[in-house]
C-alpha cells in the first residue's frame, strides 16, 4: 500500500510557498495514479495550540484552505480532504505517544524551537504547543500514510514521528507504520523566500504572495520585491544569488534555458529589474490565473464546500479508528472487547 498523508494550519490563506513547497507536490502525487490512498488535513487543532483564543478566525481559514486546495486541484474523488478536529481518534492516539516522548526532546525540536522564539513563547509556552510534533506523529501514523510530502520545515516534525514509530512498535508489537519524507526535487522550492528577500515567505512576516491574490495586487507586489541593492542602473552587473525575483523564476518558470539566458545576461549587466519582473509576472499569472478563476467558483457555493469537509472526515474517521484499535489491542487496554 501507498499511502500518502499531509496537511496545513489553517492560520490564513495560502501562499506560493505553500504552493511550491508542497501543494503543486500533492497535486501531481495525486493524478499520478501511483498512490492508493491521498489523506489532505486541515490541521485546526494544531492551529488553535497556538490560536486558542482565536477559534472564530481558525474556522474561517478552514474554508480558505479548503477553497485553495480545490482550485490548485486537489480533487476529492481523488483525495480524501478532512478536517483534524473532528477524527477523535487523532487525540486518543496523541494521548498514548506522549508517554513515549520527554519534555526535553520536544524542547529540542528545531521548528518548535524556531516557533517559540518567533512567537516570544519562551517564558510561557502552551503545553499543547510544545506538544504539537506528537499530535503530528498521530496524524500520520493514524493513516498507516509512508509517504509524506511537505516543505523542509517539517523535516523535524517527520524525524520525530519516526523515533514515536519506532519506540512504539518496540514497546507492543509492529503496530505503526514508519512514514517517509517526501520534499520537492527543486531545491528553492523547498523553502521559498519572501519577496522582502526574508530567508521564509509567512504570513507573520507579512511578505507573502497569496494564492487568492488578484493579478493587480501581484503585479503591485512583484514591482516591490527584493532584488539585488547593488544593482543601480540598467548596465551595472548584477547579482542572481540572493535575488528574490530569481529564485522566483527558478521556482516557477519551466524554461529553464530563457532564465538561464536572462541570469547571464543580468549579471553581465545591461538587463533592468523592471524586464525580468515583466518576464516573473507573466510566468506567475500562468500558475495563478487558472487557479484563481477555480477558487472565484468554488466560492460561490461554501456549503458544498463544507459538505465536502464533512464526507472526507467520515472517511478519515473509519481508517483513524482501524489504526487507533489496532494499537489498543497490541497494548493489551481492549479491556471490554
Ligand atoms: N505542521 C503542518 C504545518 O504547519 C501541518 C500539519 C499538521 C501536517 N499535521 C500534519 C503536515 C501532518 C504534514 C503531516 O503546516
Amino acid at each position: 500500500m501507498k499511502t500518502i498523508l499531509t496537511g496545513d494550519r489553517p492560520t490564513g490563506k495560502l501562499h506560493l510557498g505553500h504552493f511550491v513547497g508542497s501543494l503543486r507536490e500533492r497535486v501531481r502525487l495525486q493524478n499520478s495514479g501511483d498512490f492508493d490512498k491521498i489523506f489532505i488535513m486541515i490541521a485546526d487543532a494544531q492551529a488553535l495550540t497556538d490560536h486558542a483564543g482565536t477559534p472564530a478566525a481558525v474556522r474561517e481559514n478552514i474554508l480558505n484552505v479548503a477553497l485553495d486546495y480545490l482550485a490548485v486541484g486537489l480533487d476529492p474523488e481523488k483525495s480524501t480532504i478532512f478536517i483534524q478536529s473532528q477524527v477523535a481518534e487523532l487525540f486518543e492516539l496523541t494521548a498514548y505517544y506522549l508517554n513515549v516522548v520527554t519534555v526535553s526532546r520536544l524542547e529540542r525540536n528545531p521548528t518548535v524551537k524556531a516557533e517559540i522564539a518567533q512567537k516570544n513563547f519562551e517564558a510561557s509556552i502552551p503545553a499543547g504547543f510544545l506538544c504539537y510534533p506528537v499530535s503530528q506523529a498521530a496524524d500520520i501514523t493514524a493513516f498507516d500514510a509512508n509517504i509524506v510530502p511537505v516543505g523542509e520545515d517539517q523535516a523535524p516534525m517527520l524525524e520525530q514521528t519516526r523515533e514515536v514509530v519506532r519506540k512504539i512498535n518496540e514497546l507492543y508489537g509492529e503496530t505503526l507504520v514508519e512514514p517517509d519524507i517526501l520534499l520537492p526535487q527543486n531545491q528553492v522550492c523547498r523553502r521559498l523566500p519572501g519577496i522582502d528577500g526574508k530567508a521564509k515567505m509567512s504570513k507573520t512576516l507579512g511578505n507573502c504572495i497569496y494564492l487568492s491574490d488578484d493579478a493587480d495586487t501581484v503585479a503591485a507586489k512583484v514591482k516591490e520585491m527584493y532584488t539585488d541593492p547593488l544593482h543601480i542602473k540598467v548596465s551595472d552587473p548584477g547579482h542572481v544569488e540572493g535575488n528574490v525575483v530569481f529564485t522566483y523564476l527558478d521556482a516557477f518558470c519551466s524554461d529553464t534555458t530563457t532564465v538561464a539566458e536572462m541570469k547571464e545576461h543580468y549579471q553581465r549587466g545591461g538587463l533592468g529589474d523592471v524586464k525580468v519582473k515583466k518576464f516573473l509576472l507573466e510566468v506567475l499569472e500562468e500558475t495563478l490565473k487558472p487557479i484563481r478563476e477555480r477558487r472565484k467558483n468554488f466560492e460561490k457555493n461554501p456549503a458544498e464546500v463544507w459538505n465536502m469537509l464533512e464526507n472526507g472526515t467520515k472517511v478519515a474517521q473509519a481508517k483513524a479508528a482501524e489504526v487507533l484499535a489496532r494499537l489498543k489491542h497490541n497494548m493489551k487496554i481492549d479491556y471490554f472487547k
